[in-house]
């Protein structure tokens, strides 16, 4: 089973994140793997929309298990970062459904998509801080970007988490739908009867707003990465169920 399983319905590719064990957290394999259908993607107008093959799932973040014994060096690598920003830059449209958790790099994932639909049993929110690194694939920016730096800072600081409704009032996702998947499909269907071409134009025009802390991110991120704190803290996470 693959780890990102990918269906083609004509133009419309849903890639579905597919390892609930570890509630699709976010592993280097799975971001690979995405990657590679990135780069199949944007050879011939299509529009993906990325979700959980699980129901009540999203993603649960960047892997804890993993990033604990990341040093400054893989840092540099932005692993996440690299593949969230090639994800951003696709040439078409992108949908997030969001069924359950998207924590840290889930809810990054979910920001570097064009639009997000949410269901009610959604989460939102940016856990990064408490375990000593910082939300270093987007978060520092496309957050405000969505929900101005008000609400980003207060997510940021504090963690706070935002259930669908709340993230909808805040911007950070478009709409709340009981059934994403086929909500999804319906936006998806009026967005590919639009001109490709065009479509490909207004998202070039529209990327000219973004902003470019990337180069801090990834610096920062490597001074953390290497920190004692961000260890033991990752470490608490992962040995939660045996204290
Ligand atoms: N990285 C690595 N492993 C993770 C993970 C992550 N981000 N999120 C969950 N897992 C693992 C758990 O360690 C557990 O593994 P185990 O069965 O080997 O012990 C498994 O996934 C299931 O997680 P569990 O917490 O038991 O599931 P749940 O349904 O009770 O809770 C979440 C789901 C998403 C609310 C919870 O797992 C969570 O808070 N995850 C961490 C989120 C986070 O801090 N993300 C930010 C990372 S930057």
């Amino acid at each position: 089973m693959s780890l990102v399983d990918v269906r083609r319905e004509g133009a419309i590719w849903w890639l579905a994140l597919a390892r609930p064990e570890k509630r699709n957290a976010l592993d280097a394999a799975t971001v690979g793997a995405l990657d590679e259908v990135l780069a199949q993607a944007h050879r011939q107008p299509c529009l993906l929309i990325v979700h959980s093959a699980t129901p009540g799932m999203f993603a649960a973040g960047a892997d804890i298990a993993e990033l604990r014994e990341r040093d400054a060096d893989a840092a540099f690598l932005a692993i996440n970062a690299g593949v969230f920003e090639r994800l951003e830059a696709h040439r078409w449209p992108t949908i997030a459904l969001i069924d359950g958790p998207a924590l840290g790099g889930g809810c990054e994932l979910a920001m570097a998509c064009d639009l997000r639909i949410a269901s009610p049993r959604a989460v939102f929110a940016q856990p990064e801080l408490g375990l000593g690194i910082l939300a270093g694939a987007g978060g520092n920016w496309r957050l405000p970007q969505l929900v101005g730096v008000g609400m980003a800072r207060r997510m940021l600081y504090t963690g706070l988490r935002l259930d669908a409704e709340a993230a909808a009032d805040a911007g950070l996702v478009d709409e709340v739908a009981d059934d994403v998947i086929s909500r999804g499909a319906e936006v998806a269907a009026v967005i590919t009867r639009q001109s490709w071409r065009a479509l490909e134009l207004t998202k070039l025009a529209l990327r000219a707003h973004r902003p470019a802390t990337t180069s801090f991110d990834i610096t920062a991120q490597a001074l953390l990465f290497d920190s004692p704190d961000k260890y033991e803290r990752m470490t608490r996470f992962l040995e939660r169920k045996s204290r």
